[in-house]
């Protein structure tokens, strides 16, 4: 996606050779105009899926998510990562492995939003290790739902979790994906392995 990888270029810093710092526009202030555009980005490449719902982790999967369901018309669900007062009906949960903190979590969804008859898109801003990707589909998986696909807004390509995902055959669609970013030099994968 054009308009995102040029966002990630002209305010993005890569941190180190692994983390890139996008906090200008997705990670902490929020770029409503370039949600819109990652919503529709989605909905086109998911449009054919019979999407019933969007699954994606608190929080800043929450604004791609929303305008991604506001363009697909379903709703939005997040898992939560702390426990919540009000959040106490038949929990899906699972771990995530955090590889950068090297501490495992806990995320949880009610079970009345995910349904077996569910056709799930989950979203998330990055892909890595696909740690926090993986709990989604354990969670999808326990309430017997389809997972119809993957959309991730910054994928980073050096690490393992987009190839893993391909392999197990899931329809993972990255808006930008980053091919390294050493010497604090952000560079994309080329469009034709894309
Ligand atoms: P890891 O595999 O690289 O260790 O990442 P991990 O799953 O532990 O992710 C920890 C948090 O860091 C996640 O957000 C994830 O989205 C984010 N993250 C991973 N790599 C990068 C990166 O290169 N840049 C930025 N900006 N974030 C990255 P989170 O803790 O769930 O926070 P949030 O969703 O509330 O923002
Ligand atoms: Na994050
Ligand atoms: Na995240």
């Amino acid at each position: 996606m054009e308009l995102l990888k040029q966002k990630i270029l002209s305010e993005g810093t890569a941190l180190s050779e692994s983390v890139l710092k996008v906090d200008n526009f997705l990670n902490h202030q929020i770029d409503p105009e370039l949600m819109v555009e990652i919503g529709k980005e989605f909905k086109n490449y998911f449009s054919d899926k019979n999407i019933t719902k969007i699954l994606t982790l608190e929080s800043s999967g929450i604004a791609p998510s929303v305008m991604a369901g506001l363009e697909l018309g379903v709703p939005v669900v997040f898992a939560r990562k702390r426990k919540s007062l009000t959040l106490n009906e038949d929990l899906l949960t699972a771990e995530v492995y955090s590889y950068t903190k090297q501490e495992t979590s806990n995320i949880a969804v009610a079970g009345k939003f995910l349904k077996k008859d569910d056709n799930v898109l989950i979203i998330d801003d990055f892909l890595a290790n696909g740690e926090a990707a993986n709990a989604l589909i354990n969670v999808v998986n326990q309430a017997g739902a389809n997972i119809s696909g993957i959309g991730i807004v910054i994928e980073k390509a050096f690490q393992k979790g987009g190839t893993a995902l391909r392999e197990e055959n899931y329809d993972v669609y990255s808006l930008a994906r980053i091919e390294s970013l050493e010497n604090g030099e952000i560079k994309f994968l080329s469009e034709a392995v894309q």
